[in-house]
């Protein structure tokens, strides 16, 4: 069984004070009875990152945003797996459809980052996502599949099951405007599909996937109900308390 995933990715917003006070209410928003039910993790800034140890108090997971993939060294304005994991850091977005556009991330970049992860001991989370364009012209589910062979190309089956792919629509991040369930679980079951032909039936089983993109209270049901889809990476609804707990809460319905 997949435990249920949901994922704050809070992108460049807030000051310290404010992710802290929005981390403490989503830890206390989070019932202790949930444990079993569903898994919550926040991905701050890494600025924020040090502020979140005491506020998250151990209920909820904390993740980046970001990292590179050498340990250390001349990389000037980089940030290591080890960096992350120093912090308490579990998890790690990797390979977001913003950083692949305006800061030139390649399937490469995204394949090296997602094994230094795995290496240190944090959970990657690798975004696949195709464009409006090439929803248009039924490209999606080719392009799809590239994307994600390169992205997990050099990874180990025994680390297979760790992995979580979400599954970004760009045209459905930050729009207001959704995938529809069945459209997104399509998606889902072509992504372990792809995986099971890659490795074996059994990591691709134990691997998550999430849908992303205005994903929020009112809508996270009909993607969890799907039969692929173990969760949601979550942008500007994580960015309040109420409707983040308010998926949360829906979720262990
Ligand atoms: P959104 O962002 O929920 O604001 O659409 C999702 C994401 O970019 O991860």
């Amino acid at each position: 069984m997949r435990k249920p995933i949901i994922v704050g990715n809070w992108k460049m917003n807030l000051t310290v004070p404010v992710a802290e006070k929005l981390a403490g209410d989503v830890a206390s928003g989070y019932q202790a009875d949930w444990a079993d039910k569903v898994e919550v993790v926040v991905c701050p800034t890494y600025l924020q990152i040090p502020a979140m140890a005491d506020v998250l108090s151990g209920r909820v997971g904390l993740g980046a945003q970001d990292l590179f993939w050498e340990e250390e060294g001349a990389y000037t304005g980089e940030i290591s797996a080890n960096m992350l994991k120093e912090l308490g850091c579990g998890y790690v977005i990797i390979g977001h459809s913003e950083r692949r556009e305006y800061l030139g991330e390649t399937n490469e970049m995204v394949g090296k980052k997602a094994c230094a992860a795995l290496a240190a001991g944090l959970v990657p989370i690798i975004c696949v996502g195709e464009s409006q364009k090439q929803r248009e012209a039924d490209e999606t589910n080719e392009f799809l599949e590239k994307q994600l062979l390169a992205a997990v190309d050099s990874i180990e089956q025994a680390d297979m099951a760790q992995v979580i792919v979400a599954y970004e629509p760009i045209w459905a991040i930050g729009s207001g405007d959704p995938a529809s369930p069945e459209d997104a679980e399509e998606i889902a079951s072509l992504i372990r599909e792809t995986l099971t032909d890659k490795y074996s039936q059994a990591e691709a089983q134990q691997c998550r996937i999430l849908y992303g993109g205005s994903a929020k209270a009112d809508n996270i049901a009909g993607f969890i109900g799907q039969d692929n889809i173990d969760g949601a990476l979550v942008g500007g609804a994580s960015l309040d308390a109420k409707e983040f707990v308010g998926m949360l809460t829906s979720v262990v319905k």
